[in-house]
């Protein structure tokens, strides 16, 4: 089964949009396979944003995500990696549509409430970077 990382940043978690956003993705069929409340250290911060190191904003976005608990999540479903890019809406809150989270509850791109893989190769290492293998569970039963 396809597998994303989808992750509520800090401001998400202080607007207390944890149970929105879970709900969202539930009502939509995905099932949820891992989760836990964290604060990012600085180290998994650059690694996981290593291809925005460059970028003029990447200090100031490694210090967002490491500023408060995010809440990390491991979401499984038929072509759930782009289905979930949707359901999430546009890295622009202002030019994401309404109806997406982040056309619903967002203003400003760099406190945009979520994060979500932009392909299943992202999704891999994301998954893997926040998660161990055993912290991901199965909803079949196992031998
Ligand atoms: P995310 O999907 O987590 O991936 C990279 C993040 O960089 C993006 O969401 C934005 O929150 C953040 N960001 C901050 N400033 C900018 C910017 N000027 N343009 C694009 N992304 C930005």
């Amino acid at each position: 089964m396809e597998k994303t990382f989808v992750m509520v940043k800090p401001d998400g978690v202080q607007r207390n949009l944890i149970g929105e956003i879970t709900k969202r993705f539930e009502r939509k069929g995905f099932q949820l396979v891992g989760a836990k409340l964290m604060v990012v250290s600085n180290e998994l911060a650059q690694t996981h944003y290593a291809e925005h190191k460059e970028k003029v904003f990447f200090g100031d976005l490694v210090e967002f995500i490491t500023s408060g608990p995010v809440f990390a999540m491991v979401w499984a479903g038929e072509n759930v990696v782009a289905t979930s890019r949707s359901l999430i809406g546009k890295t622009n809150p202002s030019e994401a549509s309404p109806g997406t989270i982040r056309g619903d509850f967002g203003v400003i791109v760099d406190k945009n409430i979520i994060h979500g893989s932009d392909s299943l190769e992202s999704a891999e290492r994301e998954i893997n970077l926040f998660f161990k293998q055993d912290e991901i569970v199965s909803y079949e039963k196992q031998e």
